[in-house]
């Protein structure tokens, strides 16, 4: 049985102040978790030390946005994963598609940072998915399987989380169909060719579709955006309910 794992991405949101009291309302609403499912939250860089403290022995993992390759060096800006395991955090993101698309992060890029999060003990979390284009030129299958290939190449599929987010759907209020999401996700668990691999939907996941999203047997959780934002919103997703 594969745990369900809920994640949520806060991007370039929440001051310290503002994750400290996100944490206050949030925290007492996940202690209770089914043992099913695991809870991560990936606020930025600067708020981890302080998300961290706050849900330390709440069993809410943290998570960095992304990992530079290198554990140090010459590149301004960036954050290495030794840097990251001193705060805590046990997951990193890598290939969402805002840096891809903002940053042109490539599949090669975003496969060294992969490497470089589970040699340092990190779980990564691979985000892949197709543009509205690729979508309606019937390219969907083909650019998530490049992006599945090579995104992992020599990468553990035991330790590591892939997340199915169509572009189209990220952040516009159009949720990928529930069972069309459960589809992609089945073939991406079929191309990573490890039947216990984590594979989240993630593309406007909000309190109303959580549900139905957990029901379908290939998506094993869901890497919320703009819902998690909000602690009682997200805890409602987090306290999703199973189909009876
Ligand atoms: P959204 O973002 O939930 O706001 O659509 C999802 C994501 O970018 O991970």
């Amino acid at each position: 049985m594969r745990k369900a794992v809920i994640a949520g991405n806060w991007k370039m949101h929440m001051t310290c102040a503002e994750a400290q009291a996100f944490a206050e309302v949030f925290r007492p609403s996940v202690e209770d978790l089914p043992a099913d499912r695991e809870v991560v939250l990936a606020p930025p860089f600067t708020a981890i030390p302080t998300l961290s403290a706050a849900l330390a022995g709440s069993g809410v993992r943290i998570a960095a946005q992304n990992v530079h390759w290198e554990d140090k060096g010459a590149y301004t800006g960036m954050v290495s994963a030794p840097m990251l395991l001193e705060h805590g955090v046990t997951h990193a993101i890598v290939g969402h598609s805002e840096p891809r698309k903002y940053y042109s992060e490539t599949d090669e890029q975003i496969n060294l940072r992969a490497r470089a999060a589970q040699a340092a003990g990190l779980i990564p979390i691979l985000c892949v998915g197709e543009s509205l284009d690729q979508r309606e030129a019937s390219e969907t299958e083909r650019v998530i399987h490049r992006q599945v290939e090579q995104g992992l190449e020599g990468i553990d599929p035991e330790r590591l989380i892939v997340a199915y987010e169509p572009i189209w759907a990220i952040g516009t209020g159009k949720t990928c169909a529930a069972d069309e999401a459960n589809r992609i996700c089945g073939l991406i668990r079929g191309w990573v060719g490890f039947d216990g691999v984590i594979v989240q939907y993630g593309g406007s996941v909000n309190p109303a579709t959580i549900d139905q999203l957990m029901a379908q047997p290939e998506i094993d959780g869901v890497l919320v955006g703009g819902a998690s934002l909000d602690p009682q919103g997200f805890a409602r997703i987090a306290n999703y309910q199973p189909p009876a």
